[in-house]
């Protein structure tokens, strides 16, 4: 392992940074660590773009702590939507309220109680540690697991607990002494894994940029760039099918809270049928009687069906989620009078103010589309 490299590196990463780091982010140069944290979990699965037009806004909803664990979660996760990750959301105001209650309101500096905290891991807590209270501490995500693995030709597979823990020791081995260079150092690592030493487009296979570490790097010197880290190669993700109901009631629109530990959890959605494995034939258009048993199984169905006009087909909308894929069936009706559901989880929700409602992305996009204009049936 080479010695000279594991020396110099903090060094030539942070005079790296000062040429072509990012700078003048808003989550940059502040030291409060719940804007920090806020700031990490945000930028986790979420591009920098997006995060810059959402950090803001959400910074200035939930300015401290304290608001945030006192914030209704339905207002959190409207916050959030179109953010997707929607765990990251429910985490969020989980570990806002373990802060107030087990930490009295203040972030602790320990990487070791922070990763204790819901939704933050270790490499979490390391940048945490680091940008908030210039911890030595390091992280390793996955794209500085890639920095390390073509630095040091690491050829096993990532997600081997021995080389995960081998990783971890050269991370913490790489840190810079001065803990006052943490935060530099920390934004440097990141800024490089997505800027310059990229999955695919790495530069030192570019003749425009100069690699500080070309000479050093052992997969650049054994040309071995795009072969580190080794890739797994991941098994398609399943697909799904599933009905949705689309019930209207002139501008309003049945929704369902969906259970918090299901994915969209929380959220307010279509009523849906159960998920399942997605048939290669053709659907047959299903009643409404069915659909309403099956997507509204504890509604009473007959006031229902009575004041339900024959369902039409809507659009089929594919949703990718990390792990599996789903096909949504949209099924249209409408209401001739807006009947009140019995379960709290069913409500009539205005078209106009599905804002203040957290919906998943696929679903608020399909019901922004609809025409706000009265269908003329309604009676109440
Ligand atoms: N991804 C995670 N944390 C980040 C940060 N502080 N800056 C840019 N990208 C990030």
């Amino acid at each position: 392992m080479s010695k000279a490299l594991i020396s110099t590196f903090s060094e030539k990463l942070i005079a790296w940074h000062a040429r072509s780091g990012r700078s003048g982010l808003p989550w940059q140069g502040n030291r409060d660590p719940y804007a920090v944290w806020a700031s990490e979990i945000m930028l986790q699965q979420t591009q920098v773009a997006t995060v810059l037009e959402r950090y803001p806004r959400f910074m200035k909803r939930f300015p401290t702590v304290k608001k945030l664990a006192a914030a209704d979660i339905d207002d959190v996760l409207a916050e959030w939507a179109g953010l997707g990750y929607y765990s990251r959301a429910r985490n969020l105001h989980a570990c806002a309220k373990q802060v107030m209650d087990e930490f009295a309101g203040h972030f602790p500096n320990d990487p070791l109680l922070l990763e204790q905290l819901k939704g933050i891991g270790r490499s979490t807590a390391g940048a945490i540690a680091a940008f908030a209270f210039h911890e030595r501490a390091p992280i390793l995500d996955a794209n500085v697991k890639r920095i390390l693995a073509r630095l040091f030709a690491v050829e096993g597979a990532l997600q081997d607990k021995t080389v995960n823990d081998d990783l971890w020791q050269l991370a913490i081995q790489l840190l810079p002494t001065k803990p006052q260079d943490m935060p530099v150092y920390t934004q440097a690592l990141m800024d490089f894994g997505a800027t310059w030493c990229t999955a695919r487009k790495p530069v030192c296979l570019s003749t425009e940029k100069k690699c500080p570490f070309e000479k050093q790097c052992q997969a650049n010197l054994s040309d071995q760039v795009l072969l580190l880290p080794k890739k797994v190669v991941k098994a398609k993700s399943p697909e799904f099918d599933c009905d949705m109901l689309l019930i209207r009631a002139g501008n309003s629109i049945l929704l369902q809270k969906r259970p918090s530990r299901a994915i969209w959890g929380g959220l307010w959605s279509l009523p849906e049928s159960a998920w399942v494995a997605k048939a290669s034939s053709k659907k047959v258009i299903p009643s409404l009687a069915i659909l309403m048993k099956t997507a509204l199984p504890k509604e009473p169905s007959a006031p229902w069906l009575k004041a339900c006009k024959a369902v039409k087909a809507g659009p089929q909308i594919k949703h990718v989620f990390t792990h599996r894929r789903l096909w949504m069936q949209i099924w249209e009706t409408s209401a001739k009078t807006r009947l009140e559901p019995d379960s709290e989880n069913l409500k009539w929700i205005s078209l106009t103010q599905l804002g203040r409602y957290g919906l998943p992305q696929p679903i608020k996009i399909l019901l922004q589309g609809l025409s706000l204009v009265h269908d003329g049936d309604l009676k109440n």
